[in-house]
């Protein structure tokens, strides 16, 4: 099957010699082909180039993209969006002024989602989730990665990890699966939460990857939930079953878990509200790659990542949806653009790079996704007519995707 995409008014984040992830100021770089022509071949890219240089060829199936551009499918390279319920009556107590912190105290937020998927049927946390999956997808984003968390017991994390195994096995997005057994600490362990890290070293990693169940590990390692130290004993029996970590740090406090990511050689450290030098020096060090997640800090009324200092220091960034009930209920990869530009004066470039090549590399797919390059899998769209790709950001809002592909099928 062979397909062929002309008149392209441009084609963005292309390369001829793939990266595995883009730094500094190179992130304000990104290479198009202005008038250009895209070849897929049996799901991944064969060919492009601009439109005189092309070859003389049959094709199954030609589109004609007239005053759209193509950009390769984001990859959303942290979300939680496997849940079952709803939390707007807490979003509701955090407009009248309740803190993240407080409403978790009095057994709200993650506990609050952990009740109701604990209660959820596992088919229909499966039809949710595959809707939500549906959803993002029709904004554009190609790739995802799923963390459990919200299960909080050994039988509903693995019954989580499960649903997303059916994910993987069923929907044409390209899926990546975390374990992420300290989430938050089950109120019946409050008080002796050593115990119930002992619980997740003992019980929930053996199983998640005795079952193959689980790519990564992460911990929510930050003041109020689980410490430095704690968070070292997790990813140390991680790292014996082979589960690399991607962890949530610095989203309260410098609490030092980058430090202890960066230890256990973790893939991404996320969220990042507070990154100071000794961070930074750390990241510099490390193949890790630093994540920003923009819908959190929007929908929390957070202090913003100070992404600019990260940048001049010559680091890469990555940024993701964080898609949950309780900090982010979007999954939107368009917003995440505008929010990146607006919110942390990214240029469309450097926010372009790290929802594509970054935020592939940040879910270990950046060897066949995240930019159009002859090779990787054809994970794309084509935009409704835009004047310039600077308008996907700037229009914030509305939905610029007109036609999605993944593995070189239109959806
Ligand atoms: O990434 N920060 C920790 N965990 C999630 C929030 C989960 C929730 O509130 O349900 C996050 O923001
Ligand atoms: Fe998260």
């Amino acid at each position: 099957m062979k397909t062929l995409i002309k008149n392209i008014k441009e084609l963005i984040q292309v390369e001829t010699a793939p990266r595995h992830m883009v730094k500094g100021a190179d992130m304000a770089k990104i290479a198009t082909v202005k008038n250009a022509y895209l070849v897929v071949e049996d799901g991944h890219f064969a060919a492009f180039g601009t439109m005189d240089t092309l070859p003389e060829g049959r094709y199954d199936n030609e589109i004609d993209a007239t005053g759209r551009m193509v950009f390769p499918a984001f990859c959303d390279s942290h979300t939680h969006l496997v849940y079952a319920g709803s939390r707007e009556i807490e979003y509701i107590d955090k407009i009248k002024g309740l803190s993240y912190d407080e409403i978790a105290k009095r057994g709200g937020g993650i506990l609050n989602s952990a009740k109701r998927l604990q209660e959820s049927p596992e088919q229909q946390l499966y039809d949710d989730a595959m809707q939500r999956l549906e959803e993002i997808a029709a904004y554009g984003t190609g790739a995802v990665e799923i963390k459990s968390g919200y299960g909080l017991t050994t039988e509903a994390e693995i019954k989580m990890l499960r649903v997303i195994r059916r994910l993987k096995e069923t929907s044409p997005l390209t899926i990546k699966a975390t374990l992420l057994g300290a989430h938050g600490v089950p109120m019946e362990y409050r008080g002796r939460q050593g115990e119930f890290v002992d619980l997740v070293i003992r019980e929930m990693i053996p199983q998640a990857a005795n079952e193959g169940l689980a790519d990564f590990i992460d911990v929510f390692c930050d003041e109020g939930f689980f410490t430095v130290e704690e968070t070292d004993r997790m990813l140390e029996a991680g790292a014996k079953y082979g589960l690399r970590p991607k962890i949530h740090a610095n989203e309260m406090a410098c609490s030092g878990g980058v430090q202890v990511g960066v230890k256990y050689n973790a893939l991404s450290c996320d969220h990042l509200e507070y990154v100071g030098d000794a961070e930074i020096e750390c990241f510099r060090h490390s193949q890790c790659m630093p994540t920003v997640l923009p819908g959190a800090a929007f929908f929390l009324n957070m202090v913003h990542s100070p992404v600019r200092n990260m940048i001049n220091a010559g680091l890469p960034v990555a940024m993701a949806s964080d898609f949950n009930p309780g900090s982010s209920p979007s999954g939107n990869m368009q917003l995440v653009l505008s929010f990146a530009c607006v919110n942390y004066r990214m240029t469309p470039e450097e926010a372009i790079n790290a929802t594509t090549i970054n935020s592939a590399y940040a879910m270990d797919v950046v060897d066949r996704l995240g930019s159009i390059a002859v090779g990787k899998t054809a994970n794309f769209f084509i935009t409704k007519p835009i004047p310039t790709y600077e308008f996907m950001p700037y229009a914030y809002g509305s939905n610029k995707v007109d036609m999605m592909f993944l593995n070189g099928k239109r959806i």
